[in-house]
């Protein structure tokens, strides 16, 4: 027996962003500190299927992503209340059993939307970052900037769009989406990542089909106002004070049209980062003071990865998106500007789970009934 911190890995999942996680959780499996945590690599196939991976072998394969053994047995997440719970084969022999904590490893729709988060809940283990009330909100594009835009942290003007007005008459919904704003606008569907359905909209008789293409992968679509924008990212962990990072910016190559999927992914010299970024110390301050408000409004638990926009016209920040569950792979932003700011990849990790037990362990302290 060990008295290790059993941490199951989780990883894959049913997005778009499904092989980023692969590479994500190859980075975490590789630098959780071992001497203090017994690791359980557990997949999730794009069609949902929960898989528990043999560790040696995928320490055997090296390698910057993860695969999914096919003959990987199948197991389930069983709850834990009152008796032996934890995770189980679906069709007998042996299955990992108890853990004390997940570690979700998953990016994008039903991974960081609070999906995942709500079925940990119910089977009552600690998981690292946010909840499920965080999680969907941060996701979700719209109320996002609305709870920012409440506690007082600039957003660019936008409209959202249902998929129901816009089927009912697109030509007028198109109209209505324009109001009050200049080209070029942005569309993207209201709850992707990896800029997947995003458009850049240069004249408003492209408006009608950009909307139509954004509204293929959401039933609620943003139109805002486009920014001549330096792109800056700030890292966030949980911690009192809260731990910010240094800022850093991303420079979309000049040949992209912005930071589209193919500049993210496809190109390798799709982009360049600063890190730090350029910015003057007023500014550096500013941004950080801003994403530490972005946390805070957005209930946000553990970590995140908080993006804004720096108006290159204007000179002011425009808060963009939230990223509950960032990219984790060793050359990602969010590890690297904890690098950079003084916290090293596994003490991060290590860090990320100290904090899910702890927040575990306050919650189950609450009272559940009035006795
Ligand atoms: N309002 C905007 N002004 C300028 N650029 C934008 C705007 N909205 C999106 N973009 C560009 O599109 C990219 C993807 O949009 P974003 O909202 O970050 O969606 P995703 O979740 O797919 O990353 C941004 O990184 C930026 O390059
Ligand atoms: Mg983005």
């Amino acid at each position: 027996m060990t008295d290790k911190i059993r941490v199951a890995v989780l990883y894959g999942g049913r997005s778009g962003e499904h092989e980023v996680s692969l590479q994500s959780a190859a980075s975490v499996i590789r630098h959780l500190d071992r001497t203090r945590f017994e690791v359980i690599p557990v997949s999730i196939d794009k069609a949902g299927r929960w898989q528990w991976n043999d560790l040696s072998l995928i320490e055997a394969r090296g390698g910057p992503a993860l695969a999914i053994a096919e003959d990987a047995p199948e197991i389930r997440l069983a709850p834990r209340p009152g008796g032996e719970g934890g995770l189980l084969p679906v069709a007998g022999g042996s299955g990992p059993g108890a853990v004390d904590v997940v570690f979700p490893v998953l990016h994008g729709p039903l991974c960081e939307d609070g999906t995942v988060q709500g079925l940990l809940e119910l089977a009552e283990v600690a998981y690292v970052g946010s909840g499920v009330l965080a999680s969907a909100v941060s996701m979700d594009k719209d109320i996002a900037k609305r709870l920012a835009a409440l506690a007082g942290i600039p957003v660019a003007p936008y409209h959202a769009l249902t998929r129901q007005a816009f089927a009912r008459d697109p030509a007028a919904a198109a109209a209505r989406a324009r109001e009050g704003l200049t080209l070029p606008v942005f569309v993207k569907p209201c709850n992707m990542g990896s800029s997947v359905g995003v458009h850049k909209v240069k004249a408003w008789d492209a408006l009608e089909a950009a909307l139509a293409d954004a509204f293929q992968y959401d039933l609620k679509v943003l139109v805002e106002q486009g920014i001549d924008a330096r792109e800056i990212e700030v890292a966030v962990l949980e911690g009192e004070p809260l731990h910010v990072s240094l800022a850093s910016e991303l420079n979309p190559s000049p040949h992209h049209d912005f930071y589209s999927y193919e500049a993210k992914y496809l190109d390798p010299d799709g982009a360049t980062v600063d890190l730090p970024a350029r910015l003057e110390p007023a500014e550096m301050d500013r941004v950080r003071g801003l994403a530490a408000e972005a946390f805070a409004a957005l209930e946000c638990s553990g970590l995140a990865r908080v993006d804004f926009f720096l108006d290159r016209q204007g000179g002011g920040f425009f808060f963009n998106e939230i990223n509950t569950l960032p990219g984790f792979t060793a050359i990602s932003m969010y590890p690297k500007m904890m690098e950079a700011s003084g916290v090293p990849y596994p003490a991060l990790l290590s860090r990320l789970i100290d904090l899910a037990l702890e927040r575990h362990r306050l919650r189950h302290g609450l009272k559940r009934e009035r006795l």
